[in-house]
């Protein structure tokens, strides 16, 4: 396990998200340390899609704060800053892997390129640099070399996930948001994913929050968890204790009925 920072990265305060009458999320609280990996479990439903977009800014909460600590150690609450603030940071300091790695990625422009794009929004200019770099993140989701200026339509489900990982990787950012990353893959595929997953977060020292409804994902991954159940948070803990002990009935009932599968 990553050391941890005493500082948290990421502080949600009660926050809730309501679609007209309807409870998306109300009342969740937790904190996200450097380093750290949190799993957000739950059945469908449960409010953890409505969660994640409303701390990485995608969804505007009805309730409840979200403060980021900023490279320079200042801690922002995300809804208090400019627009232009928060596209940097998702352009930089963030990156967001979607289930569905067509809507993370760019279909129709090459991998090289898809790569490429995030380095210009922060700025490198050079060419060979940028086909280089680019080169270099494709190695490290093990896509060869000479598939750099193949269009992410040509690959399979894994290698674009893949894509998207490496697309989300190349600005070096703190804190990565998923959501259901091995959702619409097959079981050998996912396996191979969620392993170079964890080896990319540990290699980076990155902190991410992961969406999933798959416990073995969770327990794969994540340090902590948070459990959900219509909107609320049920249970919160370091993950094998979860996962090992559950104290809530709802937890009981969840890591029970996976194990029967
Ligand atoms: N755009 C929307 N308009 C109205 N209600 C919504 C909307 N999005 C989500 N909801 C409702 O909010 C609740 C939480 O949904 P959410 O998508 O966050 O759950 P989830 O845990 O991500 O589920 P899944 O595992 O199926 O992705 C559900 O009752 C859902 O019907
Ligand atoms: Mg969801």
């Amino acid at each position: 396990m990553t050391m941890l920072d005493e500082t948290p990265l990421l502080s949600v305060a009660g926050l809730s998200r309501y679609y007209g009458e309807r409870v998306g999320c109300r009342d969740v609280s937790f904190e996200v340390y450097p380093g750290e990996v949190l799993a957000i479990v739950g059945e469908s439903g449960s409010g953890k899609t409505t969660l994640l977009n409303c701390i990485s800014t995608r969804l505007e909460p009805s309730a409840g704060s979200v403060s980021y600590r900023m490279r320079d150690g200042e801690s922002r609450d995300l809804y208090r800053m400019s627009e232009a603030e928060r596209r940097l940071l998702m352009r930089t300091d963030w990156g967001f892997v979607h289930q569905n790695p067509a809507d993370g990625l760019r279909m129709t422009v090459s991998a090289g390129a898809n790569v490429g794009e995030r380095l210009m929004a922060v700025g490198e200019r050079h060419y060979g640099r940028i086909r280089d770099t680019a080169t270099h993140w494709l190695s490290r989701v093990e896509i060869a070399a000479d598939r750099i200026d193949d269009q992410p339509r040509a690959f399979s489900g894994g290698m674009r996930q893949r894509l998207q990982i490496a697309r989300n990787l190349v600005t070096g950012p703190r804190l990565v948001f998923m959501d259901e990353p091995t959702g619409g893959l097959d079981v050998s595929v996912q396996a191979r994913l969620l392993d170079l997953l964890r080896g990319l977060v540990n290699d980076l020292g990155l902190a991410a929050i992961v969406v999933t409804h798959d416990l073995a994902v969770a327990r794969l991954l994540s340090h902590r968890m948070i459990v959900m159940k219509d909107g609320r948070v049920v249970e919160e803990g370091l993950t094998d204790r979860v996962l090992d002990d559950p104290q809530a009935p709802y937890t009981q009932l969840l890591v029970s009925s996976i194990l029967q599968v």
